[in-house]
């Protein structure tokens, strides 16, 4: 029996029984020897089939955060109150907003520039923890809806939310950071996809249009037009590139809660009707693919979520602000890509 498989037998161990979970050796077995794995079956019957694709390694115990940090209120139970809040903010808001922005664009930033190969997604989680603390704010992921770390880390295929792990980072691979931070009371949600060493040309350019494709949807943010018009910009860049959009995540409104009920699609449909108006905020956050939009969930983790195909995706994100003329980014200041690929 695989080892992996004794996780689902013996769930209330998984602390111990994770640490258990093997990574694949430089050198990987021929099809009929031994897998490398020790579940005494032969490598082609059993994890042959994911060569080259991400597998899950240990997860740490959860940080702590100090007494001092003002916590949002699911981080001591991990459930998520939801209230209406206005999708029009305050100028006290937006002030506060811009700050959480900033904090989160920072430690994106600084966070990128540990991401080299060996690392593991863990020790970048362990960064961005401190980091965040450092600065005075809350991580938000941590316990969000009983999320376990306080960054999402999604390499190659992982579409989103991929758990930090004892994975090190190989040379070759993209991984996404995805940074929130919450302070005076309100978030601020930034993510950029990052090369790991050397990284193939079709990887590098999923990662520009990746890029770009966000860019387009910030610029199609203007006041008094329908909020189909960020989808419809980001589609058609997209398809140009004969790349693909996933659908089933989607950027949210944001600002005292982390994801509000405004509702950004990254591809095209007429009923997303809201008109945008002056004062609302929300991210653009689209995730690009090299094959499928098509999502499924093979971790036993219930947050990773993978391409159906197994094709690389990469994403970027900016929380806005819609001005009286136009967009103004949150997280942009100091941060990562403060200025559109082509106006740099
Ligand atoms: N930051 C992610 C987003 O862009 C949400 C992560 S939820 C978490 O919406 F629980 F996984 F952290
Ligand atoms: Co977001
Ligand atoms: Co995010």
């Amino acid at each position: 029996m695989a080892v992996r498989d004794l996780r689902h037998i013996v769930t209330s161990t998984v602390h111990l029984l994770v640490v258990l979970v093997p990574q694949p050796p430089q050198v990987l077995p021929q099809a009929n020897d031994p897998c490398w794995c020790g579940s005494g079956r032969k490598y082609k019957r059993c994890h042959k089939p994911l060569e080259g694709r991400v597998l899950q390694g240990e997860v740490s115990p959860m940080r702590t955060v100090p007494a001092h940090i003002v916590r949002p209120s699911y981080a001591d139970t991990g459930a998520v109150e939801r209230w209406n809040e206005s999708r029009v903010k305050d100028p006290d808001v937006i002030a506060r907003m811009r700050r959480a922005g900033l904090i989160a664009a920072e430690i994106l930033r600084a966070a990128g520039e540990i991401v080299r190969p060996g690392i593991t997604t863990d020790a970048i989680d362990v960064f961005v923890h401190e980091a965040t603390i450092e600065r005075n704010a809350y991580p938000s992921p941590l316990n969000y809806h009983g999320y376990p770390k306080s960054v999402c880390t999604s390499v190659n295929e992982v579409i989103c939310h991929g758990i930090p792990d004892s994975r090190q980072l190989q040379d070759g691979d993209i991984v996404n950071l995805d940074v929130t931070a919450y302070i005076d009371g309100v978030h601020g949600d930034t993510n950029a996809t990052f090369l790991v060493g050397d990284v193939d040309p079709a990887s590098r350019q999923l990662v520009q249009v990746a890029e770009e494709c966000m860019w387009h949807g910030i610029e199609a943010v203007r006041p008094g037009r329908p909020i189909s018009d960020i989808g419809k910009a980001i589609e058609t860049h997209a398809k140009k590139h004969r790349m693909g959009v996933v659908r089933a995540f989607i950027g949210h409104g944001i600002g005292e809660q982390f994801h509000t009920d405004v509702q950004v699609l990254h591809y095209y449909d007429e009923r997303a009707s809201m008109v945008m108006r002056p004062g609302m905020t929300f991210t653009i956050e689209p995730m690009i693919t090299l094959g499928t939009w098509q999502h499924k969930m093979v971790f036993d983790d219930d947050w990773t979520a993978v391409t159906a195909d197994g094709k690389r995706t990469a994403q970027f994100e900016h929380t806005v602000l819609v001005t009286d003329d136009g967009v103004d980014v949150l997280t942009a200041p100091g941060g990562v890509s403060a200025l559109a690929p082509w106006r740099r």
